[in-house]
């Protein structure tokens, strides 16, 4: 029987009437890292105790609530369970159902099955934490919008309306010649301050998007992290030449390369950047590499930056992986599935 059972996609147990373990299978050895031979015919209510005290969060309403069902062998139960890593044992969550045998060899005894849920547990609590960090998210850029409004905008405007106001006063008492030249400045400074709102909608929208398309904004983006930081940007695309992307792949892809760079201005230390963007039918690639004090992938700091770019790239159907070691840069590595229409 028990090799019938290591076929099986999920763990399973059957006790016999006595609640003995007759049969087992590999994911179950897997799922609680205890080999076979340690459970074999062990009455499982023992090895509750002695193996799984450790292995399970909660315990005691777990115990509770699978001992419950030897004492009242009549029910079907389904429980999700908790299993903490360690001792050979990943971090997994399972759900438990298992029900009375009614008739056989063991009839009178129970089939308890483990299915591992870990991923549908782990995207529900991505989910989750993602909706309640978004309002957060939405007030912190509210007051970066507010802020830049207030402090670059509000007194530049103030300013040029006070000294409009002293030209007007004054323009009787001022030679033609010093009421152009003050003109003249606030043509300029009226010049800057466009600059200036184009570069907070910027920073809200990439809108060169729109005119200029995803290759020449990455340009110009590769162009502006250069001047700003004294960072080396060596960006290529290639095959990308003929499409034209959807505009949600674009904002995907722009925000992505926004963040990637932000990160390693904000956390590498790096000095230069390979930046490849990649098309080879059916997917792009984007890799973005670094040659900065990298980090450790084993115990990763997710801040709300790594965790909207898997979002983003989850939505439009890619995958990220990100590999760094300290001391090593980092790179990540961006595949999205992108079927260009076919023109006819
Ligand atoms: N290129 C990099 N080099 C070194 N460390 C990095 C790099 N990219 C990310 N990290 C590390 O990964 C962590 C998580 O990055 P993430 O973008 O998620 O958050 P953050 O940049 O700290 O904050 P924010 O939420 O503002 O983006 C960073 O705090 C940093 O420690
Ligand atoms: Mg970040």
């Amino acid at each position: 029987m028990n090799t019938v059972l290591d076929v099986l996609p999920v763990g399973v147990f059957v006790l016999d009437r006595e609640f003995r373990i007759v049969g087992i299978n590999s994911l179950i050895e897997l799922f609680f890292g205890v080999r076979r031979d340690e459970m074999l015919r062990r009455d499982k209510r023992e090895f509750i105790f002695e193996h799984v005290a450790t292995v399970v969060d909660n315990f005691p309403l777990f115990s509770e609530r699978i001992l419950s069902t030897y004492d009242e062998n009549t029910y079907v139960q389904d429980i999700l369970v908790h299993i903490l890593p360690g001792g050979g044992r990943e971090e997994r969550w399972l759900s438990h159902y298992s029900k009375p045998i009614l008739v056989g060899e063991h009839a009178g005894g129970r089939v308890e099955v483990y299915t591992d849920v870990t991923e549908q547990v782990e995207a529900e609590e991505h989910i989750n934490w993602l909706s309640s960090h978004m309002l957060q998210l939405q007030e912190k850029e509210k007051k970066r919008i507010a802020r830049d409004l207030h402090d670059e905008l509000g007194q530049r405007i103030v300013a040029q309306k006070m000294g409009l106001e002293n030209l007007a006063n004054h323009l009787h008492r001022v030679d033609a010649l010093r009421v152009e030249e003050r003109l003249r400045e606030m043509i300029r400074e009226s010049d800057e301050l466009s600059v200036e709102v184009q570069r907070i909608s910027n920073d809200l929208m990439p809108s060169l998007l729109d005119p200029l398309g995803l290759d020449e904004t990455l340009l110009w983006f590769k162009e502006r992290m250069e001047d700003l930081y004294q960072l080396e940007v060596d960006y290529q695309q290639l095959g990308l030449g003929g499409c034209s992307l959807p505009k949600q792949l674009e904002v995907v892809i722009f925000r992505v390369v926004q963040e990637g760079l932000n990160n390693i201005v904000k956390h590498a230390r790096a000095s230069r950047v390979r930046l490849r963007i990649i098309y080879s039918y059916p997917k792009i690639v984007i890799a973005i590499q670094d040659d900065g004090v990298g980090f450790s992938c084993a115990a990763p700091r997710m801040g709300l930056g790594l965790r909207f770019m898997r979002q983003r790239v989850a939505e439009v159907g890619g995958t990220l992986r990100i590999s760094s070691q300290p001391g090593q840069g980092a790179t990540l590595r961006l595949e999205i599935p992108f079927y260009p229409d076919v023109q006819t």
